[in-house]
Parts: structure tokens; C-alpha cells; sequence
């Protein structure tokens, strides 16, 4: 088979490493790709929204399955382009449609969907432009901590914690008034706040059957202990200790059938990954969102753990033949920690050189923003590349994360020193 992966993270690079291990799969593309994808594969200097530029492409190239990485071609509604252009039809697309898309796409179309469809969320209300006074009084009968969201796509920086009702005033005025998110905070979405710990869950659908992918816990913030800023997310660990087969049970009786009948009953055509960021509170699940994707840093945990060929997986998920494959996972545990320019996710800087890439090889390198220059690699990103270990336990993962990673190094690398501990003890 021929594939082609959109993306450029290191989500990208894990799931066409992962890829590349298939027998079946004799030619991989990745656009537009990084350092790593290409060592294995070759990159193709696309865009991933241009849309007739990729048909092209997958006409030429004869490209059998297209996977697509990130929620921006989803949501712009790339399987519904793809699927009206000639000779397409037979494309396999991992991925949903627009009104699939829209449970990541819309804040405020998912929080309807999960109240539709009874799926335990938090409670919320949706305001737009003009009422920002009733946004106002509403703020006014709530408890802070307060969130707020924008409806669209944010990339990650449309949900405000607000501490008090003042700061929640203001997320709601920089997004309804100074549109500060442009059209995606015109909408926007008043939220209770959920007390608990995260844990990402992961489900292949081929809109029939499913199977639950080994679920994640990530870090999202920059600082260690979790503090300061949001990010990308700057390490990962599969399994998670507190993710027992009692909670997973209620993650799929509560969460995970009804979502795929909910879709199935609204008509979308959903074969691809849905990434359940959920809350567990007190033993309970509720959703956080929705995303139309796998996670980034968890695939790089995800994909190591994963000893069932990913390519007819994937096959089995464009086709509807996902019940008839047996998944297996690797008991070991994975951890990935993410190395950032100095300065992310603030200003900084691109072009470094990195150092000692072909010493670190105990752990597996997952490679983010890098660009290859000759035989050199240099920095192109925030997140720079990320060291995967996979080990009998978190503490022989993390080891080898970190090992690899004190062999690694640009001017300004950063790296949490505490990813995995708080699940330690
Ligand atoms: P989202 O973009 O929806 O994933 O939100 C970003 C982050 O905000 C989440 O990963 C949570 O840490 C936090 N968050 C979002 N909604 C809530 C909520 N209702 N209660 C507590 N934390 C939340
Ligand atoms: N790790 C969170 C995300 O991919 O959105």
C-alpha cells in the first residue's frame, strides 16, 4: 500500500514510524513532514489545507490511504473535498467528516451532543457577540474557578481558568468584544469547573466497531509541578495507574458507545480516531473535549505500546472491518518527554544546530519542529523532539527518556525534570 500522513509533529513522525514497520506498506509520504518523518519516509513540501494541491498529489503518487494528523484539514472539511474529487473514491481516509469534525471544531456542538446523548460533561451555557452582558450576570451566580472557552479552534489557547468572576469577565470581553480569537471566540462557552485528574483515551471507530487505544496521561504545562503557561503538551505516559479496568469500564459505558452512537445517529461518516480528554472525578469520567485525532505528545507513547500492525488497523478502520482485528498492547510502560526551544510557548528562537542526535539511541527520538540542512539537523519549532522510553515500569521509561536526552542539545533546550513522578507513588 501507499500512504501519505499529513502533519509535521511529532505525532506525525510516531505514526509514520509506526507505519514504516508494516509489511504491507511499500510506499510512505508524509507533508509536510520533519527531520524525522524523513528518515522514515519521504517528505512532500505541502500544505496540509491545501486541499486540490493534496488531491493532486494522491492522484499522482497513487496513494491508496491517507491519514490525516491534525484537526485544522478535518474541521475545513478535507474528507468531504477528497471524497467528491474524481478518481477519489476509492482513497481510504483515516479521519471523519466535517459534521464529525465538529466535535472538536465546536465547543459549543459538542457540549450539545454529550447533553443530547447523556455523556457526563460539565454543566455549561453558550453566549455570543452582543450578550455580553448576559454572559455577565451569568458569571455573577457562579463559584470560581470559571472557564471559559472559545467555541473554534485555538490551537490549545481558547480555555481560561478564571479564578475569580472579575477574570472571567474579562476572557469573556477579549473574546464576545476585542475578538480576540477571532471568529472562533465570537462563540464562546461558560463552564464548571471539574475537579479531578486528566487522562487522555484514545478510540479507532470505523463507525460500527471500535477499539480503545492504550490510554495517556499528559503535560500540558510549561513548567514543572505544573506550573505557568499551556503548551502542546511536554511529555506523555501510557499506561496510567489510576486508569484501573473499573474506570475504563465506565469510560466506555458511559462515554465511549455512547459517542459512537450519538455520531452514527447524527449521520457523519466517522471512520478514524476520536480522543476522549476527559476528568476523572472522584472514580467518575466526565468529558473535558473531544478531539477528532490522536494527541500530541501522547501517540509517541501510544504507537511504542502498540504491537498490532498499525497499517492494517488503519485498513480495517476505512474498510469497517475493525471487529475482526485483535488489538495487542505491550504491557510495558512508554513515557515521552518533550524538548522545547527556550523560551516556548513564548518567543523563540528557530535554526539551532542539535547536537549528539546519533549517540541517543536508547530511547526512541520522535522528532517535532526540525528541519534537515544538509546532513545537519536544526531547530524549526517550539517543540523541538521528544524521547520516548518504553520499560518494564514509569521509573526504567523515564530513565531512558532522560538519558537520551542529557545526550542531546541546542542553545536554549528545555525539558520538564518531573514528567511520570506525580504517578509514582
Ligand atoms: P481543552 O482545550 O478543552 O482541552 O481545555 C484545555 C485544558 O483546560 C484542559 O486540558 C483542562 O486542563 C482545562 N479544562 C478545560 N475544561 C475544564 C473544566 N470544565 N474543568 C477543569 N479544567 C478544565
Ligand atoms: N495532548 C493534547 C492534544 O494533542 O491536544
Amino acid at each position: 500500500m501507499k500512504v501519505l500522513v499529513l502533519g509535521s509533529g511529532g505525532r506525525e513522525h510516531a505514526l509514520a514510524w509506526k507505519i514504516a514497520q508494516s509489511p504491507q506498506c511499500d510506499k510512505l509520504l508524509i507533508a509536510p513532514g520533519n527531520a524525522g518523518t524523513a528518515q522514515v519516509g519521504t517528505n512532500l513540501a505541502l500544505a496540509v489545507n491545501d486541499f486540490a494541491a493534496i488531491a493532486e498529489t494522491i492522484r499522482q503518487q497513487q496513494i491508496d490511504m491517507l491519514v490525516v494528523g491534525p484537526e485544522d484539514p478535518l474541521v475545513n472539511g478535507i474528507y468531504d473535498y477528497l471524497r467528491q474529487e474524481a478518481g477519489l473514491q476509492d482513497l481510504l481516509i483515516i479521519g471523519p467528516d466535517a459534521a464529525g469534525a465538529q466535535l472538536e471544531g465546536s465547543k459549543d456542538f459538542a457540549k450539545h451532543f454529550m447533553q443530547q446523548n447523556n455523556i457526563p460533561t460539565a454543566a455549561a451555557r453558550t453566549f455570543v457577540s452582543g450578550q455580553e452582558e448576559e454572559a455577565y450576570r451569568y458569571i455573577a451566580t457562579q463559584t470560581p474557578p470559571i472557564v471559559v472557552k472559545a467555541d473554534g479552534l485555538a490551537a490549545g489557547k481558547g480555555v481560561i481558568i478564571a479564578q475569580s468572576q472579575e477574570e472571567a469577565k474579562e476572557a469573556v470581553h477579549s473574546m464576545l468584544v476585542d475578538e480576540k480569537f477571532a471568529a472562533a471566540g465570537k462563540k464562546l462557552l461558560i463552564e464548571q469547573f471539574l475537579e479531578g485528574i486528566e487522562l487522555s483515551v484514545f478510540v479507532l471507530t470505523d463507525g460500527l466497531d471500535y477499539k480503545i487505544l492504550p490510554e495517556a496521561k499528559d503535560y500540558k504545562r510549561i513548567g514543572e509541578q505544573d506550573t505557568g503557561p499551556n503548551t502542546g503538551g511536554m511529555g506523555a505516559v501510557s499506561p496510567v495507574p489510576f486508569a484501573t479496568s473499573d474506570f475504563m469500564q465506565k469510560v466506555e459505558t458511559r462515554i465511549v458507545k455512547p459517542t459512537l452512537a450519538g455520531l452514527r445517529q447524527a449521520g457523519s461518516h466517522y471512520a478514524g480516531f476520536i480522543f476522549i480528554g476527559l476528568m476523572n472525578v472522584q472514580g467518575d469520567p466526565y468529558v473535558i473535549e473531544y478531539n477528532v485525532r490522536m494527541g500530541d505528545p501522547e501517540t509517541q507513547v501510544v504507537m511504542p505500546r502498540l504491537q498490532t500492525d498499525l497499517l492494517a488497523l488503519l485498513t480495517a478502520t476505512a474498510t469497517g472491518k475493525l471487529k475482526d482485528v485483535d488489538l495487542q498492547v505491550a504491557p510495558q510502560t512508554a513515557t515521552t518527554v518533550v524538548a522545547v526551544a527556550g523560551g516556548y510557548p513564548g518567543q523563540y528562537e528557530k535554526g539551532h544546530v542539535i547536537q549528539g542526535l546519533e549517540q541517543a539511541s536508547e530511547a526512541l527520538v520522535f522528532h517535532a519542529g526540525t528541519k534537515a540542512d544538509g546532513d545537519r539537523i536544526l531547530t524549526n519549532g517550539g517543540r523541538v523532539l521528544a524521547a520516548t522510553g518504553l520499560g518494564s515500569d514509569i521509573e526504567a521509561a523515564l530513565a531512558q527518556s532522560y538519558r537520551t536526552l542529557a545526550q542531546i542539545s541546542w542553545p536554549g533546550i528545555y525539558y520538564r525534570q518531573d514528567i511520570g513522578r506525580d504517578l509514582l507513588s
